[in-house]
């Protein structure tokens, strides 16, 4: 057998001898044009595979007329930091609007209570997350006495909601799922106790893109005085469309008065470029506890919404352009396309003998294989036909998450071609795999500790010249 961490290294490293490296600075700065040059190289060299549709998630639009948009725009707003409102006050308008836009789709108007719902821009899905859990354990303390606040979660929630709680000290505890992989509404019920922070559901789940029963969750967490935070990273920005255009999606957002919170990425089927994401509250108080403010610091009056201290004002500008421009309009068809192509796909891949879907999915698809077939092989294969999907365990899955990039003509056909045929090739040659299949394979068989060593050796891997 190969060794799968050289095989890693191996795909990590593709550049190694083809083009300049430092490890120092180099004596004397090269030519602009030389460096453009090389990173336009760079970039060419990785475009194919997201821009044909080879990518499950990752680039959620890509289309090259959008891109050169939000360049033209990041360009205009390159130097501004929203930590300095006096010198970029634009960044504070692009941040309030685009906070703004995106509780007015998560049913701000139409929230059941008088408090209005506040929030704030943050670099991403993990840091939206990090921050509603940080504000929940400082509410649960400061208001309620609770020394150890806990955050309660199924099982299938986002690690950022693990992260969350080793960086801030509170005990998660993790639910099971059901058949149909959505939050065992018994085993969340049992889990809230006085120490509960905060009750979590997300719309739809990463792994398996299900979305939990949030109206019931919501309701629960409600009745016992709890807030509850829903993960609409992945839908926020699909879901709301998704329900005009008559798809069977429950509501998920502050319409239901037991939603205290959610987590909506911009920088992905909001369309914006990546490093942006939302953090909404129902009302200012609970925003208040994510603020940082520091009085007696000889650097003077501190004070930051969010982790950063400085932040990438064009980021912002970008997010709110890619909002203005494509409206509600474009959202729509944007979203129409991804669902129908989704429910293409979802069909397609249960029609293929030895695979099956999990759960009632929408656009993100997961599935197993049944017959001895490894599943991870099969996503291996994928990969030697070029395909980047996603592996997920417990239970042994892939899924390929749609986006406007799988809606292109024959983008779809040719994944379930290629699928169909990768079902056969593994059948065919079980065992013969290189890369990430034996990784995840070993993953299920070694002990916590000793993955936990393999992944962050891959982490320094990445920081090696
Ligand atoms: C449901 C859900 N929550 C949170 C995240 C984390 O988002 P990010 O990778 O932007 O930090 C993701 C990412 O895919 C997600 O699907």
């Amino acid at each position: 057998m190969t060794d799968p961490m050289a095989d890693l290294e191996r795909q990590l490293k593709p550049y190694r001898g083809q083009f300049p490296s430092f490890r120092e600075l180099p004596a004397e700065g090269l030519a602009r044009s030389e460096v453009t040059g090389l990173v336009e190289r760079l970039a060419s060299a990785e475009d194919r595979a997201w821009r044909d549709g080879y990518a499950s998630g990752a680039v959620y639009h890509g289309d090259p007329g959008h891109v050169a948009f939000l360049s033209q725009v990041y360009t205009a707003q390159s130097q501004s930091n929203p930590l300095h409102p006096d010198l970029w006050p634009s960044a504070t308008k692009f941040e309030a609007e685009i906070v703004a836009m995106t509780a007015a789709m998560l049913g701000a108007g139409h929230a059941a209570s008088e408090a209005p719902v506040a929030g704030t821009v943050s670099s991403g899905g993990t840091e939206s997350i990090l921050l509603a859990m940080k504000a929940y354990r400082d509410f649960a303390r400061e208001r309620r006495g609770v020394a150890v606040p806990e955050i309660v979660a199924p099982v299938t929630a986002h690690a950022a909601f693990d992260k969350a709680a080793r960086f801030f000290d509170m005990p998660l505890v993790r639910v099971p799922v059901d058949d149909d992989f959505k939050a065992d509404l018994g085993a969340l019920a049992a889990a809230v106790t006085d120490r509960t922070a905060v009750v979590v559901g997300s719309a739809p789940t990463f792994p398996h893109g299900v979305i939990d029963p949030i109206p019931e969750i919501a309701a629960l967490a409600a009745d016992r005085g709890v807030p509850c935070h829903v993960d609409a990273c992945l839908g926020g920005f699909i879901l709301p469309w998704a329900q005009r255009l008559g798809y069977p999606v429950p509501v998920f957002d502050f319409r239901l008065p037991g939603v205290t919170s959610m987590s909506a990425d911009t920088h992905k089927y909001g369309y914006a470029a990546k490093g942006s994401s939302v953090v909404l509250y129902r009302g200012r108080e609970l925003r208040q506890f994510q603020y940082y403010t520091l009085t007696d610091w000889p650097g003077g009056l501190y004070l930051s919404p969010t982790l950063a201290g400085s932040r990438p004002g064009a980021l912002s500008a970008e997010c709110w352009a890619a909002m203005v421009s494509i409206g509600e309009k474009g959202y729509l068809e944007a979203a129409s396309r991804i669902l129908e192509t989704g429910a293409r796909i979802r069909d397609g891949v249960a029609a293929i003998p030895g695979l099956h879907v999990l759960g009632d999915p929408l656009w993100v698809t997961a599935f197993a294989a049944a017959d001895g077939l490894d599943i991870y092989q099969v996503m291996e294969d994928m990969s030697h036909r070029g395909w980047s999907l996603n592996g997920l365990q417990r239970p042994a899955a892939v899924h390929i998450a749609v986006t406007l990039r799988h809606t292109l003509p024959g983008v779809a056909d040719r994944f379930l071609a290629d699928l169909a045929e990768s079902v056969r090739q593994v059948r065919s040659n079980p065992g013969v795999s290189t890369g990430m299949a034996p990784v995840y394979g070993m993953a299920a068989t070694l002990p916590a500790e000793v993955v936990r060593q393999l992944l962050a050796g891959y982490l320094d891997m990445l920081y090696e010249v």
